[in-house]
């Protein structure tokens, strides 16, 4: 996150907050922290600990990590007299941020047996304690109402990488472990799949206030304008069946349909249908859910796809995905939020990660937020059924690799006209 003079947030018209905004905010805080210890209460110690790839990290990395954002954003910069609960966490639990200093490698972070989920459960204990006495005492200023908040989006995108990283973890153990009955699978999508037209226009894209809700990170800024071509887009996502029908007819045997980057991942991996899925012996397919093996549903959004998958099959239907001007242009005029555009998958757009027309970063470490990942990735729109409750807008910019298959990612389909 950077930018934060251009994030909006309620009730900052004065330096000071009215303490009833504050009450409701640390209600809101504490809520949200409560979300990421319920994730975790379904794990085993063991299972909190192992990483499963250098992509993924350790449950209690998570728990750990989201915390040391708000020692080191809110406490070290608000608290009288702030001293760390563990100086060695600066080191353990800083994620990318160059301006903090040295930080442990990302692909060890399942070598963290110590310290202890006891130990991370206290660090969490102690830090919403700090941060009650601050937040709720004298003074606190705009500024750090605005980190909270940084700290709570934040923690909620680790909510989310939480799931996907519990999946992938799971996925890998020959028993193929149950991680809750019942979680996150049978989104159907099934009905007639229809177009929605667009003529040629100026749009407007970005964050907009009045319609999207109280908080944006700041590539979602400045609003600005792109003109669109006309383009059609499709009411749905894809499903598993349309999807099986790729697989089963030879999509990923076939180099015609692929970027190169894209068949070189394809061959080198040996992928020969999306992540999760099992071709059973019988000829019955299944799929890895949070739930375990199930039957893959042909009703279902087809999940867990890179970007260059989501590609390969819209060359194979003769469509394309959609830039994200079109996706915003078109949910803003048709979704009203409704599931499917949100709450399903995060759809992948053919746009690559990039600042808007006068995007700045702010000056410090939470400059390093969103900004210096504006290269080698591409955005995806919507949210997924693992983003928490409220973190999903229209203006919202997800990014990832082009390789990138572990998160909740499908495919809506558009067309130029
Ligand atoms: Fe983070």
């Amino acid at each position: 996150m950077s930018s934060l003079s251009e994030v909006v947030v309620p009730n900052i018209g004065s330096k000071l907050q009215p303490q009833e905004a504050l009450v409701a905010l640390f209600d809101d805080f504490l809520r949200l922290r409560e979300y990421s210890m319920l994730l975790a209460a379904p794990l085993s110690e063991e299972d909190c600990v192992v990483q499963s790839m250098p992509d993924a990290s350790p449950i209690k990395w998570h728990l750990a990590h989201t915390t040391w954002f708000f020692e080191t954003f809110v406490l070290a910069r608000f608290e009288p007299q702030f001293s760390a609960f563990n100086s060695a966490y600066r080191y353990l639990f800083n994620s990318y941020y160059d301006a903090v200093g040295e930080r442990h490698p990302r692909a060890q972070r399942g070598l963290l047996t110590r310290p202890a989920m006891s130990e991370v459960r206290r660090y969490r204990a102690e830090v919403e304690q700090r941060l009650q006495a601050i937040v709720l005492g004298p003074d606190y200023p705009a500024e750090g109402v605005e980190l909270l908040q940084l700290g709570m989006q934040h923690e909620q995108q680790h909510q989310e990488l939480m799931l996907t990283d519990i999946k992938h973890l799971l996925s890998c153990n020959p028993l193929k472990p149950d991680y809750l009955p019942g979680t996150l699978i049978g989104l159907s999508v099934a009905s007639e799949l229809c177009w929605h037209q667009f003529d040629a226009s100026v749009a407007e894209i970005g964050y907009r206030p009045a319609f999207d809700g109280e908080f944006c990170f700041d590539n979602e800024l400045p609003l600005h304008r792109q003109f669109v071509e006309p383009f059609a887009i499709a009411s749905r996502l894809v499903s598993n069946g349309e999807y099986l029908r790729f697989v089963e007819q030879g999509g990923y045997a076939d180099p015609a349909f692929w970027l190169a980057a894209g068949w070189d991942w394809r061959c080198s991996n040996n992928f020969v249908h999306p992540l999760y899925w099992q071709s059973a012996e019988e000829g019955e397919w299944q799929e890895f859910t949070l739930h375990g093996m199930q039957r893959l549903d042909p009703d279902a959004a087809v999940l867990h796809l890179s970007y260059f998958e989501a590609d390969a099959y819209a060359r194979w239907v003769g469509a394309r995905l959609p830039t994200e001007a079109e996706w915003e242009l078109a949910a803003r005029s048709v979704s009203g939020l409704r599931r499917d555009w949100f709450g399903v998958a995060w759809q992948w757009t053919s746009s690559s990660y990039a600042p808007y027309p006068g995007y700045a970063i702010a000056p410090g470490a939470v400059g390093e937020y969103n900004g210096k990942f504006m290269v080698n990735q591409y955005v995806l729109r919507g949210a997924s059924g693992a983003t928490p409750e409220g973190h999903a807008r229209m203006s919202y910019r997800n990014f990832f690799p082009a390789t990138a298959c572990w998160q909740y990612s499908g495919i809506r389909l558009a067309q130029s006209l």
